[in-house]
């Protein structure tokens, strides 16, 4: 398993958000974390990636304890977070917002570069020299993924990527993460887009309230009606 997060307890202050998470991604897997407004995705991603710390339980990167140790840190050793809230640099050209990303990965050869991420993203190769809050929603979402490509991470953290873009944006984005898994990456995605999460996904957790209620197939789950309808609103 690439990441394993072990019963961890997450806290605001004394506001007690998630309740002994567990869950798991292997090499090569897109894994979804299924759940409505508030239920806990972010939250999650954020104890994963050393945001927020977990106070009980522990996060396992690569076989190795990560747990506590600073975002900066969980980075260097291959974790990529794109936050919901996308966070581009709005004074900064593409190509400068991509430069910030760049990582050096010492002794390791560089998987992702400029000329590949704009070969992978024709679109920002076009608007190289725009300002990046010049750009659309789903531009600006595509650029922030390419951003985070280029630290080359082995682990990509998707927190509700399709939120507030237009369907066929959306669509766009899905043939994106569908490509990245055919070249190998892991994937671990936060969603409320049910259809479009199980169309990319191989695996699925629900959370609810802070809880995992449910863990299962792509499969099994679409055709779970009652969990479906339960945590998901569908
Ligand atoms: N900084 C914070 N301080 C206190 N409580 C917070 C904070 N951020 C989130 N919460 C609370 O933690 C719970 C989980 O929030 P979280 O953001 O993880 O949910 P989410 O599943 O990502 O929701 P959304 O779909 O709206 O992004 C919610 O009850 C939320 O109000
Ligand atoms: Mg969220």
């Amino acid at each position: 398993m690439l990441l394993q997060v072990q019963g961890i307890n997450t806290y605001y202050g004394l506001s007690h958000v998630l309740f002994d998470v567990s869950l798991e991604v292997d090499r090569g897997e897109v894994v979804v974390l299924l759940g409505r407004n508030g239920a806990g995705k972010t939250t999650t991603m954020r104890s994963i990636m050393g945001l927020t710390a977990p106070k009980e339980g522990k996060v396992l990167f690569n076989g190795r304890d990560v747990t506590g140790l600073v975002p900066y840190k969980v980075a260097r050793l291959g974790m990529g977070f794109v936050p919901e809230d996308r966070r581009i640099f709005p004074d900064l050209t593409v190509a400068a917002n991509l430069d910030v990303g760049h990582k050096e990965t010492s002794g390791k050869p560089k998987q992702w570069t400029v000329e590949r991420v704009y070969e992978f993203f024709p679109r920002l190769k076009e608007l190289s020299k725009r300002r990046g809050g010049y750009l659309s929603g789903g531009e600006q979402q595509m650029l922030t993924i390419a951003r985070t490509l280029m630290g080359d991470p082995d682990l990509l953290l998707l927190d509700e990527p399709s939120e507030g873009l237009a369907p066929i944006i959306v669509k766009v984005l899905g043939e994106f993460i569908d490509v990245m898994k055919k070249e190998g990456m892991t994937i671990l995605l936060s969603e409320q887009n049910v259809k479009f999460s199980l169309k990319h996904s191989d695996r699925a957790y629900i959370v609810d309230n802070g809880h995992i209620k449910y863990q299962g197939t792509i499969s099994d789950l679409e055709k779970d009606e009652e969990i479906k309808k339960r945590y998901l609103a569908v």
